[in-house]
């Protein structure tokens, strides 16, 4: 949370920012279970998101799921 508001950008995306851009995509979650693991760059501009190593597959796709599961852009 000291990258992420929930609404708002901080260094990252706010998470309901995310769930705004990916509103009805059914490959979503998948694709951000990767990049909460991996890292990424590029989506939101070239802030790069470090990989986080001590995030576990399943704890990764829970965390995707809540990230989408957010009130899209309140
Ligand atoms: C487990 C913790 C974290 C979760 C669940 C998380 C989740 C996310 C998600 C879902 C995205 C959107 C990716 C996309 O739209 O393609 C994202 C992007 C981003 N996150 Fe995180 N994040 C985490 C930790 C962090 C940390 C610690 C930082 C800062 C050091 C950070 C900085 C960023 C940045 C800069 C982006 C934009 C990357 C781009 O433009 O592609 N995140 N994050």
């Amino acid at each position: 949370m000291r990258c992420h508001g929930m609404v708002t950008k901080f260094v990252g995306p706010g998470f309901a920012q995310v769930a705004e851009r990916y509103q009805g995509d059914a490959t979503a979650a998948a694709r951000l279970r990767e990049k909460i693991m991996q890292g990424s760059v590029g989506t939101w501009g070239n802030v790069i998101m470090p990989r986080q190593p001590q995030v576990s597959a399943a704890e990764a796709s829970a965390l995707a799921d809540w990230v989408l599961a957010q009130t899209p852009g309140r």
